[in-house]
């Protein structure tokens, strides 16, 4: 089926996804919405996390997307079993990769980093429910670190200075997994791995989406089998810092200027 997969996120984080989505599966085109205008969603209420991603699908929907992935923790939290009733469509969500991470860890502590939103989830309430007897889980709200990325700062003080605030004391509890439960953080690795080290296995999300994506296509029969160069298209609802710089460093696209349309929904 040659139609494309919608992909969004309240930002830049998505992207992290869709790159894994893109190489996982090259003969799918995608098209990526970023609400910009609207991160970060993280402290936003249920309702209005719902209705925003509502209006986005809607949108994805009007560009004859034959799934949606929905690329953030927050998002699915708030609203995926809701979008699910709404749509026909299938819709993958994305959770902190917290189970992986409490069936290899040795020392029997983990850490998540995550949004209030994504903490305030049944999805992650129920996976951490599971182990909490074996592992000791160490939950840090990553507030600021969606802020800087959609400004477009990956590195530097203020980051480190962040990241140390968050994953020192982690680290100092004897973590030896570290979960990236934000579609935003893994842009931060370089810096990230800086303060873990080896030690500590950094664990995200994107590579289980796309697989995951990949497995829902085969089963409902979507999986589009013309191999042609691979289309991707790029809207957000405000022009930010990160955007095009994000889409050059994730898609090697060189110096051509990616064509991101930027597109406010009501
Ligand atoms: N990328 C989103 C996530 O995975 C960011 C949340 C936000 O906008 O606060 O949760």
């Amino acid at each position: 089926m040659n139609k494309p997969i919608g992909v969004f996120d309240s930002g830049v984080g998505g992207l992290t996804v869709l790159k894994e989505l893109t190489e996982l599966l090259p003969n799918e085109n995608f098209v990526y919405f970023a609400d910009s205008a609207n991160a970060p969603y993280g402290d936003k209420s249920k309702t209005q996390i719902v209705k925003l991603s509502a209006n986005i699908i809607d949108f994805l929907v009007s560009l004859d997307c034959k799934l949606i992935v929905v690329a953030c923790n927050t998002a699915t939290a708030a609203a995926v079993n809701i979008m699910r009733k709404k749509y026909k469509l299938p819709i993958i969500g994305l959770e902190p990769a917290v189970k992986p991470a409490c069936l290899q860890t040795k020392t029997k502590h983990i850490g998540v980093l995550a949004t209030k939103g994504t903490f305030r989830g049944n999805h992650f309430k129920n996976t951490s429910e599971k182990y909490k007897d074996y592992v000791e889980i160490h939950l840090q709200v990553a507030k600021g670190l969606v802020e800087l990325a959609e400004n477009g700062i990956f590195e530097g003080e203020k980051v480190d200075k962040l990241l140390s605030k968050y994953i020192l004391p982690m680290k100092n509890a004897n973590i030896d997994q570290l979960v990236l439960g934000c579609t935003h953080y893994p842009l931060f690795y370089e810096a990230i791995f800086a303060i873990t080290g080896n030690n500590i296995n950094i664990i995200e999300s994107g590579k289980a989406v796309a697989r995951r994506t990949k497995d829902v296509l085969m089963i409902n029969q979507m999986i589009n089998a013309v191999q042609k160069p691979q289309k991707l298209s790029f809207y957000a609802s405000k022009e930010t810092k990160a955007i095009n710089n994000v889409v050059i460093k994730l898609f090697k696209i060189g110096k051509i200027k990616p064509n991101v349309e930027i597109i406010k929904l009501i």
